[in-house]
């Protein structure tokens, strides 16, 4: 095994984090050590990281459109149909919002193409009743019959599981229970029980931190997961947006570097979080976001004080402007609770490129600010007329991104989502972070 940093950029997380990464290494090393007894070393190559993404079945019907015929499915392993929903029947999920009519023609493109189809289960607008539908042995048989019956008639290869979150409040009118997480692995205990369930691909899209316990604090011991789960896919972004304090990176990948205050966690925290509660490293595939978000900053804030083009660290913004962002935002209105909710302000990569926050290959551009924080490995860009800043990834952040993914021994990434990324240049760029 190689593990070196080609880019003194990368030094300052190598020193941070020296000892997961050394962990992580000897782990990597004995992982492949114990295949070479059965592969020849010739036959053994990089192909065996997950390359995921997240499907938004929506976004079929959005202007710009992204349809099955848009994904480049020779760089995927997996691809993950977004979303089925658990109902407050236990034996019914809902495709509603996702275009379910279309979901056959997406098994049936990523199978001609060799990729895993999946079916993500659930989402931030879609955990309103896993809680119940694992909250008793009657439930959860019927769930079982429920997704196992589902797969069955679609012919999917796995379930990503997207409770956001067990024993936890996401969207605010989630039933949640002190026994989630408990039940959850008894569901997937018997879910791998069942003949059906015994052969998918099983995983989850989790937090930073691991899974709430009875306390509502995050467990320390989730060994029983891995067990039942071919991967976790952690979902590193939306760590800051427009709830923060400041404006900050929607996906850090180092946080320990950056003042305390600014440690609202990262990829390298988050993977130290589930792999210390016992998920092993190789099961654990970093997720990853092909979009941003926005604030509406005032030159005042913007910039370091007496420069022009110099942009501030964790700028205020203000608080009551909620800036609409490319095409596919939303103009807010009620969410799945029936709450009113401002619209959302991400850019996706393509959108900031459409915005001419970018140029058509992703790169900065002259009248445009810009600063890269090397903590995160993510840029800001601010707009001076419109007074909008963006904290968002770009090629340079998704390079880093998979050098660490291979650093740490991580299975893989999965990104949210297929349709932000604009002619596969975050793809790319993180594939080949991976296999360098
Ligand atoms: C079992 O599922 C039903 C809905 O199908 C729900 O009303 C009930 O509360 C669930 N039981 C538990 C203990 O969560």
């Amino acid at each position: 095994m190689i593990f070196h940093f080609s880019t003194s950029s990368l030094l300052f997380y190598l020193s941070v984090f020296s000892s997961l990464v050394k962990a992580a290494h000897e782990h990597h090393e004995h992982h492949h050590h114990a295949r070479d007894t059965l592969q020849t070393q010739a036959a053994r190559d990089d192909s065996d990281f997950f390359a995921i993404a997240w499907f938004a079945g929506w976004h079929q019907d959005s202007t710009p459109s992204f349809a099955t015929s848009d994904v480049d499915w020779e760089k995927y392993t997996h691809m993950a149909y977004s979303f089925a929903v658990p109902t407050q029947d236990v034996t019914q999920l809902s495709l509603d919002g996702s275009e379910g009519d279309k979901l056959p023609a997406f098994v049936q493109a990523a199978h001609q193409n060799n990729v895993k189809a999946l079916i993500a289960m659930g989402g931030w607008a879609g955990s309103m009743y896993f809680s119940s539908a694992v909250g008793s042995p009657e439930n959860r048989t019927a769930f079982v019959k429920t997704v196992t019956d589902f797969t069955s008639k679609y012919g999917l290869d796995g379930i990503n599981f997207d409770w956001e979150y067990p024993n936890k409040q996401g969207i605010g009118c989630n039933v949640i229970s002190p026994n989630d997480a408990m039940n959850f692995l008894a569901f997937l205990l018997q879910l791998r029980q069942d003949p059906v369930g015994a052969k998918l691909s099983l995983s989850a899209a989790t937090g930073i931190t691991t899974f709430s316990g009875p306390s509502g604090e995050p467990l320390t011991d989730v060994s029983g997961f891995a067990e039942v789960f071919d991967f976790i896919a952690i979902m590193n972004y939306d760590v800051w947006g427009s709830w923060s304090a400041t404006v900050g990176p929607n996906s850090p990948l180092a946080d320990s570097c950056a003042a305390s205050e600014n440690q609202q966690g990262s990829a390298a925290t988050a993977v130290k979080n589930w792999n210390g509660a016992g998920i092993p490293l190789d099961k654990i595939v970093l997720g990853v976001a092909s979009y941003g978000h926005s604030f509406v900053v005032p030159h005042s804030d913007a910039f370091v004080s007496g420069s022009s083009t110099e942009l501030a660290a964790y700028p205020p913004f203000d608080r009551t402007a909620f800036p609409h962002g490319d095409s596919w935002d939303d103009n807010g209105g009620p969410d799945a609770c029936g709450h009113h909710e401002p619209s959302g302000g991400t850019y996706n990569f393509w959108g900031l490129i459409d915005n001419g926050f970018l140029d058509q290959s992703g790169n900065f551009v002259d009248n445009i600010p810009n600063r890269f924080d090397s903590c995160s490995q993510t840029p800001y860009v601010y707009n001076p007329d419109t007074t909008i800043m963006v904290s968002f990834d770009n090629a340079q952040s998704f390079s880093s991104k998979g050098k660490f993914i291979k650093g740490a021994g991580l299975k893989g990434f999965a990104m949210w989502e297929s349709g932000g990324d604009y002619k596969n240049i975050l793809l790319d760029a993180i594939t080949a972070g991976m296999r360098e």
